[in-house]
């Protein structure tokens, strides 16, 4: 497959097979996904992975808590949380991103912009190995609570959760507009 192709190939993943990812084959990809980034980076991020039903069942729980806090929890019906936290506790595999956020704005932003830079690494070398993934930043992850028992520090920021797995069923690619109608020519005559 061309890199062309993987980029063209990829979306997000919903459904995924019932089988387990093995995690030396997840450690692979983190290091090939992080060999062409910035070395400082490595330094400020930190990935949190859970694998086993037990991390998943606990990290699903927390999220049921936290959307339950959120303004937009208190107005969904508790059946439509619990099917929520039950697709995150049946997923073959969670990862938590977070990077520092305690320096200059500049800072902050390469943080945020490197752990981008190998998360769009890490999805199209797993695409590669028929692992999909389907990144979350769902308002109910951005609690209070949810920092405190995950272990995030007020000093840290969560880039995202990506849930992953071995695909199951590929949606159809979406209509994009062209990048090319986004263009602009500086100056404009
Ligand atoms: C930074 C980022 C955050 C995202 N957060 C969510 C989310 O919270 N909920 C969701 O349903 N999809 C989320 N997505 C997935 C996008 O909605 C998805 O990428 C988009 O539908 C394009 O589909 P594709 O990835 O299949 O091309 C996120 C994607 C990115 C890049």
């Amino acid at each position: 497959m061309s890199v062309e192709s993987i980029i063209k190939e990829r979306r997000s993943i919903r459904k995924f097979a019932d089988q387990a990812v093995p995690d030396h084959l997840m450690q692979e990809l983190f290091n090939r996904a992080a060999v062409s980034c910035d070395p400082q980076m490595l330094q400020s991020m930190r990935l949190i992975i859970a694998l086993q039903n037990e991390s998943k069942n606990r990290l699903s729980h927390y999220m049921l808590d936290s959307f339950t806090a959120t303004r937009m929890g208190k107005l969904i019906p508790r059946s439509v949380k619990e099917t929520m936290a039950k697709f995150f506790s049946e997923v073959p595999g969670l990862l938590v991103i977070v990077v520092d956020d305690h320096d200059s704005q500049q800072q902050k932003d390469m943080h945020y912009a490197n752990a981008c830079f190998f998360l769009q690494n890490l999805q199209l070398l797993a695409w590669e190995k028929g692992i999909g993934m389907f990144w979350r930043s769902d308002e109910m992850l951005y609690t209070k609570p949810f920092f405190e028992q995950l272990g995030i520090s007020d000093r840290e920021r969560l880039v995202g959760i990506l849930l992953f797995g071995f695909i199951e069923k590929t949606p159809r690619p979406r209509k994009r507009t062209p990048a090319s109608k986004k263009w602009l020519h500086w100056p404009q005559i």
